[in-house]
């Protein structure tokens, strides 16, 4: 039997809330995912929270209501999925690749290197549920040279004086820093809710809003919303209020609202998120560690510190002194006893669409070195003790096949 990377939990519980859904004769954006907003918000612990369906809507929306446009640059950092920088193309602006931690994390120092003038937000990722350097990042685009730099064009530009700090936290759910969860972290956060990911709606995501005095959290939520509603003044919901048929267009805004049927996927897995579903994940992480650590050829990820818990989203197993070549062969003898293990990720510099844009790999050779010698392991909840030890057995034999 074929061990899978990373299947949704899919049991009665969340086959009874969905089945609750359809039956109540309203299916899309609805009461359920108010309901969801306002737990995510509660958990995270931010005043407003937008859901939508998918991280990259999220991402693209706030880029676009902090007028982020042609001329500006966002820094990204070049270890990432594709979406955190494509949205940023989509805006008109240009991603600003800066290279990452051997911890996969965004270095604060190259942050700091890359602003200019046209630095409008940066994008910190929390690669595999581990939290970035906040601190660091928050208070550097408070310096006041670095904030003497910025020019702002829109009025929330204004608002804010400064860089906005955008995190992509689509892998860090869950995951703490100081004591504080994601989402709590900076401005504004984005959570994904993709089949994959920890806590699923099979498609979806969240923006979390933490900004400053004085911006009006109310204020910014309708206006994400109309902007997820193809700038509709109303919703579906509002609309079928009797007498309430009346709308207005204020912009060509965009459709990636979330859905009723989606949100209740995502009500019954926050519920039972921290003491089962990371409860679950780190005892994975755990035992990974455990087992590879008694072999020297292996560098075990760091996802717990003083600071930082993760939210035991990817475990990145590295393989010390290898090249890429021998790491996909590696991979191919951990398929071949049929265990699914993956790589996250391929740099952005390597994918066509940014290698036709001028980025080059030469210039990120951390993020080089930690993709090259990376493999992705199976976490997921379903995972049984005798697959874990199946995949622990895969990874251990690759030993044989390394060179000391
Ligand atoms: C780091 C990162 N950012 C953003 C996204 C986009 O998430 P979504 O699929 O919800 O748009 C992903 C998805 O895998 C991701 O890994």
């Amino acid at each position: 039997m074929i061990i899978p990377f990373s299947p949704p939990r899919i049991d009665e519980k969340i086959i009874a809330e969905v089945t609750e859904a359809l039956r109540s004769g309203w299916i899309t954006t609805g009461p359920r995912t108010k309901k969801l907003e306002q737990k995510v918000a509660e958990y995270v612990g931010v005043p407003k929270v937008v859901c939508l369906n998918s991280a990259s809507a999220g991402l693209e929306l706030v880029l676009r209501w902090y007028g982020v446009s042609e001329g500006d640059e966002v820094i990204v950092p070049a270890y990432t999925y594709c979406a955190t920088a494509n949205v940023v193309v989509h805006c008109g602006a240009t991603p600003v690749m800066v290279d990452v931690n051997p911890d996969f994390n965004i270095n604060v120092e190259n942050i700091r290197k890359a602003i200019t003038p046209k630095t409008k937000v940066v994008i910190p990722v929390d690669f595999a549920g581990f939290p970035c350097d906040y601190d660091e990042i928050n208070h550097l685009v408070q310096e006041q040279e670095i904030q003497k730099m910025f020019h702002p064009h829109t009025d929330e530009q204004k608002m804010l004086g400064r860089i906005l700090i955008l995190s992509d936290a689509a892998h860090s759910v869950g995951a703490t820093y100081k004591g504080k969860r994601t989402g709590a972290l900076c401005d504004i956060t984005v959570f994904s809710f993709h089949a994959v990911k920890n806590l699923t709606t099979a498609e979806g995501g969240a923006i979390c809003l933490n900004l400053p005095e004085p911006f009006n959290h109310d204020e910014i939520y309708k206006t994400l919303c109309i902007k997820s509603l193809h700038g509709q003044n109303k919703d579906a919901l509002a609309k079928t209020q009797l007498g309430n048929w009346r709308y207005d267009v204020t912009e060509a805004g965009f459709k990636c609202n979330m859905t009723d049927i989606l949100a209740a996927i995502g009500l019954i897995e926050l519920e039972r998120y921290d003491d089962d579903m990371l409860e679950k994940r780190k005892a994975i992480f755990d035992a990974y560690s455990k087992a590879f650590s008694a072999y020297d050829c292996f560098e075990i990820p760091v996802y717990e510190t003083e600071d930082k818990t993760s939210s035991y989203h990817v475990y990145p197993l590295r393989i010390k002194g290898i090249t890429e070549e021998q790491r996909d062969l590696l991979m191919q003898k951990i398929f071949e006893q049929e265990v699914t293990v993956n790589v996250h990720f391929i740099p952005l510099p390597l994918l066509s669409v940014y290698k036709n844009r001028g980025y080059n790999i030469d210039q990120y050779p951390v993020a080089y070195d930690n993709y090259s010698r990376e493999i992705s392991l199976p976490v997921y909840y379903d995972l049984t003790d005798e697959q874990l030890q199946r995949v622990i057995d895969s990874v251990i034999s690759l030993k044989n096949f390394i060179n000391p």
